[in-house]
């Protein structure tokens, strides 16, 4: 069991902050050692590496001299994190991870919707040939790491429908289909992608999705449940999804994909980002919180 975890948590890469570390500690610890001060236990927060190092918990490099990792591994009912109590309990593949993070210098990172996405360099699968394209590279790679093989290739049918599915929503004309099983040229496939952009029903079913965040209704749902008059709104979103894919492959210059891009390639980091797109009141409130 130990070389099994210690094969699956030493990989050739080190531990990364918001992949490996936060999920065990936001699911385990947070609760009680995370931002909430009312809800806090021993004055220790573990979610600030300041935090946690002034209080003593974590010892950067050592996994002996660090409370938190005592504190996992620890036996004694009145001593173990997390507490029998909370029902959380931690895996062994988990608790290596925690201490092979202390040891690696318990570095921790900005929440990732602030760190500029880079470029990665394109994994080298054996089976090459299968690749199609970049993300299948990533994919295969993946799947090679854990001994597994690529399911084979679905027919023509089922393939037109997870596409409609995916892009827009709904299941696919079934004319559209038989023109699709029809269709011998090496690039059907990538046909059927632009033709299912091209449908309003892709603006309608994106939309959806981002109306769903920002909780869209055509009342208001709490109390007589009134009327209000939003519909305009969803219909520029649904627009607004509509114009900006077609359009960034047809290079017309709507201003949503330009405006975008000029501000992604200005380089700016990903506050002053926020700055550039909302309100200047709002993008101060935002990066208080930060
Ligand atoms: C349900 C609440 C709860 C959860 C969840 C929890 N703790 Fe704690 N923790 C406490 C309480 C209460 C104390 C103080 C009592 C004690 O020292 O045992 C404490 C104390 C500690 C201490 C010692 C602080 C000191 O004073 O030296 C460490 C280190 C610690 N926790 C780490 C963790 C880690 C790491 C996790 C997640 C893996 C975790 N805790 C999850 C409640 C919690």
């Amino acid at each position: 069991m130990l070389v099994l975890v210690t094969t699956i948590v030493h990989g050739a890469d080190k531990l990364k902050y918001n992949k490996d570390i936060r999920p065990i500690l936001s699911e385990n610890c947070f609760a009680c050692h995370g931002p909430d001060s009312a809800a806090r236990k021993a004055d220790l927060r573990l979610d600030r590496r300041e935090d946690a190092i002034k209080f003593g918990a974590i010892v950067a490099g050592s996994a002996e001299k660090s409370p938190i990792i005592e504190r996992i591994y620890s036996t004694e009912k009145d001593k173990v994190m997390p507490t029998p109590k909370s029902h959380k309990v931690l895996t062994a593949i988990q608790k290596e991870k925690l201490k092979q993070w202390v040891l690696e210098g318990a570095e921790y990172e900005l929440h990732w919707s602030f760190i500029a996405a880079k470029k990665p360099a394109l994994p080298q699968p054996k089976n090459e040939a299968w690749a199609k394209n970049p993300i299948d590279r990533f994919i295969l790679a993946e799947l090679e790491k854990k001994g597994l093989t690529p399911a084979p290739e679905a027919d023509r049918r089922t393939l037109a429908r997870r596409l409609s599915l995916d892009l827009n929503g709904i299941p696919p004309e079934p004319s559209v289909v038989e023109a699709f099983v029809a269709d011998t040229r090496p690039d059907a496939y990538e046909k059927l992608v632009d033709q299912f952009l091209q449908s309003s029903s892709w603006g309608e079913h994106r939309g959806r999705i981002w109306l769903d965040a920002a909780r869209y209704a055509d009342s208001h749902g709490i109390h007589f449940d009134n009327f209000r008059e939003m519909w305009s709104y969803r219909d520029w979103v649904i627009n607004a999804f509509n114009k900006i894919y077609p359009s960034t492959n047809s290079q017309s210059n709507s201003w949503q994909a330009t405006y975008f891009l000029t501000l992604l390639s200005s380089k700016k980091s990903p506050p002053d980002l926020i700055a550039a797109i909302l309100p200047p009141t709002k993008a101060g409130l935002f990066q208080k919180n930060i």
